[in-house]
C-alpha cells in the first residue's frame, strides 16, 4: 500500500480499461436492515455516494411496502435525491411499481426475475413463467417511455431450496428478458456460492445464446468470500459492469442465506490496483461507509473500509 491509502498500480493484461460500478448499497443493502433507516439518512447516503464519484446508484424499490417495509419510503426518498447528478435506477416488480416510478420521473428501472421456481415464488409470489409474463408489458411500456431497463436474474449459481442451478436454466431466463427488450442484465449470485470457473462457464453460455458481454453485469454476494475472485473472472471475460454495495451492506430478505454484496471499497481497491478506471474517490467512499456504519450502529464488514479507517490508529 502507498502512504496515501491507495493500492500500488500494477496493470494486468487483457482487462478492460474502465469499469462502471452499479452501486446497490442504498437498495440491496438497506432493504435487509432489521429496522428501517430514516429517509433523511438514506438521502444523505446517496448524496455522499454521488460525491464519491459513483455514477450509477440504485436508489430504492417500488415494491409492495408490506413485502419490503425498509423501502416503503420510496415516494419520499426519490424526490430528495433526484438532483444528485448520478443515474438512479429503481426496482419495479410489476405495472404498479412502474406507475409509481414513472410518476416520480425515474429514467432507469430494473425488473427482477429468478432462475429458479422456488425464489420466483418466495420473492414475487409467482411461478417463474408467471413472473416473466408480468415483466413483459412492464419492459415494453418502460422502453416506450424511453426508460433504460435492467433485468436482474437471481439465483444464477445456486439456490437455497433447489441447490445447484444449471446454466441452461439461467440462459433461458436471460434470453427471455433480452427478448422483452431489457437493455442490460445483471447476473445475481444471490446467496454467494459462485466460484470463478462457474462464472466463466455461464458467461460463455450466454454469449453462445446471443447475449453480448457488454449487456451483462455481475452481482455477487460475498457469503463465501468469492465475490472478488468471481469479479476478476468476469473482467477477464470482458464484463465492464459490476454491482457492489458500499461498505458491503446487504442481503436479501427473501433468501436467508444471502449476506452482503461485494463491498464497493474492496472492488475499487482491486480495480485501481489493476489500473482500471472507475471515477471513484476511495477515500471519500470509505468515509461514507464509516459514516453509514455509525448510523447503523455496527462496523462495516468490508476489509478495505476497516483497513483504511484504522490505518492512522
Ligand atoms: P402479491 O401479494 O402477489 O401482489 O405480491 P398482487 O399483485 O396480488 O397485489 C396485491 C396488492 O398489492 C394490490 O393491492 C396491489 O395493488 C398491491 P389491492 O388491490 O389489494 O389494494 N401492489 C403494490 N403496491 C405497491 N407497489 C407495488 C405493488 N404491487 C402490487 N409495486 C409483489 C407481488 C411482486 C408485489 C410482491 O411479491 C413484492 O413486492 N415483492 C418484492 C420482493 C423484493 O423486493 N425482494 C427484494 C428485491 S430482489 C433482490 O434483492 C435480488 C437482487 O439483489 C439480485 C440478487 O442478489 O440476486 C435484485
Ligand atoms: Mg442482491
Amino acid at each position: 500500500m502507498t502512504t496515501e491509502g491507495l493500492p500500488m498500480v500494477v496493470p494486468a493484461r487483457d482487462l478492460p480499461p474502465r469499469v462502471r460500478i452499479h452501486e446497490v448499497g442504498a437498495r440491496d443493502g438497506l432493504q435487509n436492515e432489521k429496522t428501517a433507516v430514516p429517509t433523511g439518512v438514506k438521502a444523505e447516503f446517496i448524496r455522499r455516494l454521488a460525491d464519491a464519484g459513483l455514477t450509477t446508484i440504485e436508489a430504492t424499490s417500488f415494491v409492495h411496502p408490506a413485502w419490503v417495509p425498509q423501502l416503503a419510503d420510496a415516494e419520499e426518498l426519490f424526490p430528495l435525491v433526484r438532483d444528485v447528478g448520478a443515474d438512479l435506477p429503481v426496482l419495479v416488480p410489476n405495472q404498479r411499481g412502474l406507475d409509481r416510478a414513472l410518476a416520480l420521473g425515474a429514467t432507469r428501472v430494473a425488473v427482477f426475475a429468478s432462475a429458479t421456481e422456488s425464489f420466483a415464488k418466495a420473492n414475487l409470489n409467482r411461478t417463474l413463467d408467471e413472473s416473466l409474463a408480468v415483466f413483459e408489458p412492464v419492459v415494453r411500456r418502460a422502453k416506450d417511455e424511453g426508460v433504460h431497463v435492467r433485468g436482474y436474474v437471481s439465483m444464477c449459481f445456486g439456490d437455497p431450496w433447489e441447490g445447484a442451478v444449471a446454466p441452461q436454466q439461467v440462459a433461458r431466463v436471460c434470453t427471455a428478458l433480452r427478448d422483452m427488450g431489457c437493455d442490460e442484465l445483471s447476473l445475481g449470485d444471490t446467496i454467494g456460492v459462485a466460484t470463478p470457473g462457474h462464472v466463466r462457464e455461464l458467461l460463455s453460455l450466454l454469449n453462445q445464446r446471443g447475449v453480448p458481454t457488454p449487456a451483462i453485469g455481475v452481482h455477487f454476494h460475498d457469503t463465501y468470500g468469492q465475490a472478488l475472485a468471481n469479479t476478476l473472472a468476469a473482467l477477464h471475460h470482458g464484463v465492464t459492469t459490476v454491482d457492489a454495495s458500499a461498505g458491503g451492506l446487504g442481503g436479501c430478505p427473501y433468501a436467508k442465506s444471502a449476506t452482503g454484496n461485494l463491498a464497493t471499497e474492496d472492488l475499487v481497491w482491486m480495480l485501481h490496483g489493476l489500473g482500471i478506471e472507475t471515477g471513484v474517490d476511495l477515500g471519500r467512499l470509505t468515509a461514507t461507509s464509516v459514516w453509514m456504519a455509525e448510523q447503523l450502529g455496527r462496523p462495516s464488514p468490508s476489509r478495505t473500509v476497516r483497513a483504511l479507517s484504522h490505518k492512522d490508529q
